[in-house]
């Protein structure tokens, strides 16, 4: 069922014209990995609400959560009080993150958490005798970090179309995407642009911020350890933060549960978010070690200059908490490497396919990028058809459901993207 006549004229979909939408199918009810649309067909979800709801939809122990939680109170500033949701999922997410990040904003999404991080790395650099001068930033090509305004800054201007707000954003530094592929060989020539860079700029650089292997909204591009790796190192060498954007492959996404942990790095900021509250809520975290958390707070004013509304929202808290437990009691790496092993062998015939330029898959993210740009209301209608959610963007289809999908299921999902590549 497409949109309604009132949300086509009054209501603003991501990424969309007001004047000319794309289609909108209305959803009244979602369980397990079906999402029920208002005339009552059920579709296979494929992409877990934009890798947020890891363990699917109306999940027992997370209702029973926020339900609990709603017991005591909904909400409560977090400015002057704390609360037992807040601390006690800060202590639990202590154990899962590389050791020593263990100092935490909780923020009320991904966008933000990456703000709060960008204001992180310059009031370090700021409390320093280096002084004001390190205000830069420097990021990847391809890279997508969110859309406000800081975020957009280090994001990718193409993917990201931030032309239209040319003359807003701050210019910082970019260097190439990462080209070496993540389990091709590693190409250590390609480190020279960014060695070169830093070399040059290190003085005015604050922090390096990358997508740790995986560049989703930029590409769905996955790039070799050693780089990530290397990167680490150029930072210390010189003298540079390195900030982690975790928001899309936290908790488990790419097999490990940090994509930093494929090349045993530890970042000094972290940003994680979407499947931090298994996707019932919006809460993102910033999270930095006790030297960086030291520094800006042994400076003048030492205070960091951030506050949401929603800061440490106990529903979100509590959810997150649950969330992170009900992964950790999972077979969650099994889970994730089967659903890789099945997206391999099922996808793999695309590759043959004269309109298809790469298939490429890793732990639950499957991707077939086309040669040219999918027609996305046509696609996705046909997706519905075949009673599957999948949603295409420029000349990439791709999965990433939630980790309790079972074979069958994900076999319908392949089975929808071959017979789409089929009819084209
Ligand atoms: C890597 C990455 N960073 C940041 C964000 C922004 O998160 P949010 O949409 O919660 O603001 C996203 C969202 O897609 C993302 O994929």
């Amino acid at each position: 069922m497409s949109s309604t006549p009132f949300d086509a004229q009054h209501i603003w979909h991501p990424y969309t014209s007001l004047l000319n939408p794309l289609p909108c199918y209305e959803v009244v009810s979602a369980k397990g990995v079906n999402l029920t649309l208002a005339d009552g067909r059920e579709l296979i979800d494929g992409m877990a609400s934009w890798w947020a709801c890891i363990h699917g939809y109306g999940v027992p122990e997370l209702d029973a959560a926020i339900h609990q939680q709603l017991e005591s109170m909904a909400h409560v500033m977090f400015g002057g009080i704390t609360h037992a949701p807040a601390t006690a999922l800060c202590k639990a997410l202590m154990k899962i993150l590389p050791q020593g990040l263990d100092r935490f904003f909780l923020a009320d999404s991904g966008s933000v958490a990456m703000e709060v991080a960008l204001k992180m790395a310059l009031q370090y650099w700021q409390s320093q005798s280096q002084g004001k001068s390190k205000h830069r930033f420097v990021s990847l090509a391809n890279g997508y970090h969110g859309d406000t305004f800081g975020a957009m800054s280090v994001s990718d201007s193409d993917t990201g179309m931030h032309s239209i707000y040319a003359g807003f954003l701050p210019a910082q530094l970019t260097v190439p995407a990462p080209q070496s592929s993540f389990d091709g060989e590693f190409n250590s020539a390609e480190l020279a642009p960014i060695e070169k860079t830093l070399q040059q700029h290190h003085h005015d650089i604050a922090a390096f911020v990358l997508e740790p292997i995986v560049q989703g909204a930029g590409g769905m591009r996955f790039y070799h350890p050693e780089y990530l790796a290397a990167v680490r190192q150029l930072c210390d060498k010189y003298e540079i933060l390195l900030i982690a954007d975790e928001i899309a492959t936290g908790f488990g996404r790419t097999g490990k549960m940090f994509a930093c942990d494929w090349a045993g790095i530890k970042p000094d900021i972290m940003c994680i978010g979407k499947a931090l509250t298994g996707g019932y809520l919006t809460q993102a975290a910033t999270i930095t070690t006790q030297k960086v958390a030291h520094t800006i707070g042994a400076s003048n004013p030492g205070v960091l200059m951030h506050g949401p509304t929603f800061m440490a929202n106990p529903l979100a808290c509590a959810v997150s908490l649950a969330s992170l437990k009900l992964l950790l009691d999972s077979p969650w790496q099994h889970r994730v490497n089967a659903i890789e092993a099945q997206l391999k062998t099922e996808l793999a015939p695309a590759k043959a396919l004269p309109q298809v330029a790469d298939v490429r898959v890793l732990g639950a993210i499957g991707v077939v990028e086309m040669k040219t740009e999918a027609n996305v209301a046509e696609l996705q209608k046909h997706f519905v058809e075949q009673g599957v959610w999948i949603r295409p963007f420029g000349k990439l289809i791709y999965v990433m459901p939630p980790y309790v999908i079972k074979p069958q299921e994900l076999g319908q999902l392949t089975k929808a993207i071959m017979g789409a590549l089929m009819a084209n």
